[in-house]
């Protein structure tokens, strides 16, 4: 990796696992000053002690509460000075068809996922500007597809993608980049605490985990893609293909979707 990051400020949102961890661990060894959160102190301190490394700064943070947020950012400025880069990566995804999930699932994934995009990128906006930096949203394949069994993370995805192309437009004139980033299948904790069946979690992946992208893959993917400039970046082939398969011939897509995640008019994936 060039220099690029290197006495950057990055936050990077829900750092403690998964394709956040990753990025936490890529962007202190370009040589960055990586301000991080998540719900959990304890992953949070496990984090701190496993990295133990000067430039790394993390407050336990729900960014579906404003108050959280505006707390978070406002003492990565104080920490660190200013803000140059935000990669709102927390997320969390859900489980069941509509019929049998409640309204309140869809909402916690869109205040999760979307809100807490919102609120980050809110406070950390004067000083991005001021550093003609860039404001990431890490979306999913299921921005551009709506998935079945997934239609409150689908709804959140969509929702990051076109509030993202709106930013980005209102941004043209000041030299902040603004890209959205769509992983495929990556190895992570996500599937796992998926809620399902009200607010229990998924618990067990039902893919295999270690045949899908690795998430320091992905989150170095996203990084060259910032480095770059770019507007948005599709990974995995799988990604790529369904993407365009959706563009080019949606009715195709909806049945070639049913056939991938339902068995028997059972929802399997
Ligand atoms: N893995 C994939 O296949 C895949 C594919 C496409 C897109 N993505 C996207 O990639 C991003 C990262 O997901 P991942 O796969 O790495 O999942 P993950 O392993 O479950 O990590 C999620 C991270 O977000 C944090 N988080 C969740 N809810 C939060 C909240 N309310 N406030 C603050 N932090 C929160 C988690 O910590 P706490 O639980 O402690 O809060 C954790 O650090 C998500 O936006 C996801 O939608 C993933």
């Amino acid at each position: 990796m060039s220099d690029f990051f290197k006495d950057k400020v990055v936050v990077v949102t829900g750092g403690s696992t998964g394709i956040g961890r990753a990025f936490v661990e890529l962007l202190l060894a370009s040589g960055a000053k990586v301000a991080t959160c998540a719900r959990s102190q304890s992953n949070l301190d496990e984090l701190m002690t496993s990295l133990k490394h000067p430039s790394l700064f993390s407050v336990a943070t729900d960014v579906s509460k404003q108050t959280d947020c505006k707390h978070f950012i406002t003492s990565v400025i104080q920490h660190f000075g200013g803000i140059d880069i935000i990669i709102n990566n927390a997320g969390i995804s859900m489980k069941g068809d509509f019929k049998d999930t409640e309204a309140e699932v869809i909402k916690k994934v869109m205040d999760i996922n979307f809100m807490g995009m919102v609120y980050c990128t809110k406070y950390a906006l004067d000083s991005i500007i001021e550093r003609k930096g860039a404001i990431v949203g890490i979306s999913s394949i299921a921005g551009y597809r709506g998935l079945p069994g997934r239609s409150g993370y689908s709804a959140s995805k969509f929702a990051m993608n076109g509030w993202l192309e709106a930013l980005r437009t209102e941004l043209l004139p000041t030299g902040v980049n603004v890209l959205w980033a769509s992983p495929g299948f990556t190895k992570s904790n996500i599937r796992q605490v998926a809620i399902m069946d009200g607010d229990k979690q998924q618990g067990e992946s039902p893919l295999n985990e270690d045949k899908l992208m690795t998430p320091e893959e992905c989150a170095g993917r996203i990084l060259n893609a910032i480095e770059k400039r770019k507007r948005t970046l599709v990974l995995t082939l799988q990604g790529k293909r369904t993407v365009l398969i959706n563009k080019l011939f949606p009715g195709l897509a909806d049945k070639l979707t049913h056939k991938f995640f339902y068995k028997n008019g059972k929802l399997i994936k």
